[in-house]
């Protein structure tokens, strides 16, 4: 099983999910600024919730990939909003990739709303879910 996770961060949550989903994975989180260059399986994608939208980088790089994804898996934080997970399936199948019908998604602190998280469990909880999609 090959898996491949990329993420994209302003304030360094996702970067945490991350890292946590490429402990449980084996592999090294990279940010969107690294194409995929191998066919996978599995591509955990980490995105937040920016002024009620998703980050053109995203959207780039999903729009950027050339090798074949068997799923993409996305994982998502923000502070009051529901996550990414709509906006990056849609943009992924607007490519004709799969979306995995499973996400992530926890509270990501913004001022003073949800301070705190991610926090360890949170981690914790997306390296089991990591773990379990991959299997
Ligand atoms: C510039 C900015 C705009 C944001 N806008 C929203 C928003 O519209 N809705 C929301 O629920 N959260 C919003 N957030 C909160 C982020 O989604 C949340 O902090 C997330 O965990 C950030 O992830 P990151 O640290 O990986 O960038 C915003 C955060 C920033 C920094």
């Amino acid at each position: 099983m090959k898996v491949a996770v990329r993420y994209f961060t302003k304030t360094g949550h996702t970067k945490l999910l991350a890292d946590a989903v490429a402990e449980a994975a084996g592999v090294k989180a990279e940010t969107v600024d690294v194409p995929l260059t191998e066919d996978v399986d599995i591509l955990f994608l980490g995105s937040a919730v920016y002024a009620a939208n998703l980050d053109e980088a995203v959207k780039s790089f999903i729009d950027s990939i050339s090798v074949s994804v068997g799923k993409i898996v996305p994982f998502s934080s923000a502070a009051i909003l529901k996550g990414t997970y709509k906006q990056v399936k849609a943009c992924a199948e607007a490519k004709g990739l799969k979306v995995s019908d499973e996400e992530f998604f926890c509270k990501g602190a913004f001022g003073v709303i949800a301070k705190g998280r991610p926090n360890q469990k949170d981690a914790e909880d997306i390296k089991a879910f990591a773990k379990r999609i991959i299997g």
